[in-house]
């Protein structure tokens, strides 16, 4: 168990954290920087890495028996996992979702901070520089946005839902590549996006701006603290299969709760 203080405490430093990656992006719009080819498609670039030292040390200075698991470290350490045998609490960054977005000058990009207890979130935060929106919420606290409350929408049906996906990486390669289920949904939905930040696409089912998301092939620090946001205003997370959420996986179906099983049957006709 963990009590309301901790809990409180714990996303103060979440949103601390967040808002320092999210001044970083800030500094950097506009500038030349250096950006390098992960895969074939997948970037990185000196500003998801300079995020990340910063965002670093906020959290390492003040927890530094907790597990630090993030995107650019885990390129070294393979660490992608905040479930571990050896720490109770895991500190869950992404230092800038979206990087093909920030690379292109395209503002949808954040930075997601989320603490995990046994590998279950428990304080989360994204910073959106380009709005200057900060998305939080603490387990059993509720979810915000710039510190004023915030749920889902009422909306009940799919064909009356804004929805939101994305597509992995592999998209020429992974068996799972959403094209057929993307296919499926977007004629019984009102309309899709892809607007390419999976923590920000998760806030705006939060928020109410959209009444669901859903991909496959996402890790630990795309989902952790979107998954809490969601949850924490309202809305539902599973599995794409409908089982319960886990980030030991790599897929999320995120929603307002009413279009749930409505979205969940459809992605099932496309998987099985
Ligand atoms: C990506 C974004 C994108 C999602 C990809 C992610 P990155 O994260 O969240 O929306 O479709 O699956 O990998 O690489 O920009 O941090
Ligand atoms: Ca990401
Ligand atoms: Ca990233």
């Amino acid at each position: 168990m963990i009590d309301n203080k901790d809990v409180q405490k714990y996303l103060r430093s979440a949103i601390e954290a967040a808002e320092a990656g999210a001044q970083i992006q800030k500094e950097y719009l506009g500038k030349k920087i250096d950006i390098k080819l992960k895969g074939d498609i997948d970037l990185v670039t000196e500003v998801d890495i300079r995020c990340e030292e910063v965002i670093k040390n906020i959290l390492m200075n003040r927890y530094p028996d907790h597990l630090f698991v993030a995107e650019e470290a885990a390129e070294k350490n393979g660490v992608d996992n905040p479930k571990s045998d050896t720490h109770q609490f895991a500190w869950v960054v992404d230092p800038l979702d979206g990087t093909t977005n920030f690379a292109h000058g395209f503002p949808v990009y954040c930075s997601s901070v989320a603490l995990c207890m046994n590998g279950l979130p428990v304080a989360g935060a994204v910073a959106d520089p380009t709005r200057d929106e900060t998305f939080s919420a603490g387990l059993g606290l509720g979810a915000f946005l710039n510190g004023e409350p915030i749920s889902v929408s009422p909306t009940k049906k799919l064909i009356s839902s804004l929805l939101a996906t994305g597509f992995p990486y592999g998209i020429k390669t992974e068996k799972r590549n959403n094209l057929a289920e993307f296919g499926r949904v977007v004629v019984e939905a009102q309309a899709i996006r892809r607007p390419g930040a999976a923590a920000l696409d998760l806030c705006y089912v939060a928020a109410g701006r959209l009444e669901g998301f859903w991909e496959f092939h996402l890790r630990s620090w795309d989902m952790a603290a979107g998954a809490l946001i969601v949850a924490e205003a309202g809305g539902k997370v599973s599995m794409s299969d409908g089982a319960d959420f886990t980030l030991s996986r790599s897929d999320i179906v995120a929603t307002n709760g009413h279009i749930h099983d409505e979205l969940l049957a459809l992605l099932k006709e496309e998987t099985g």
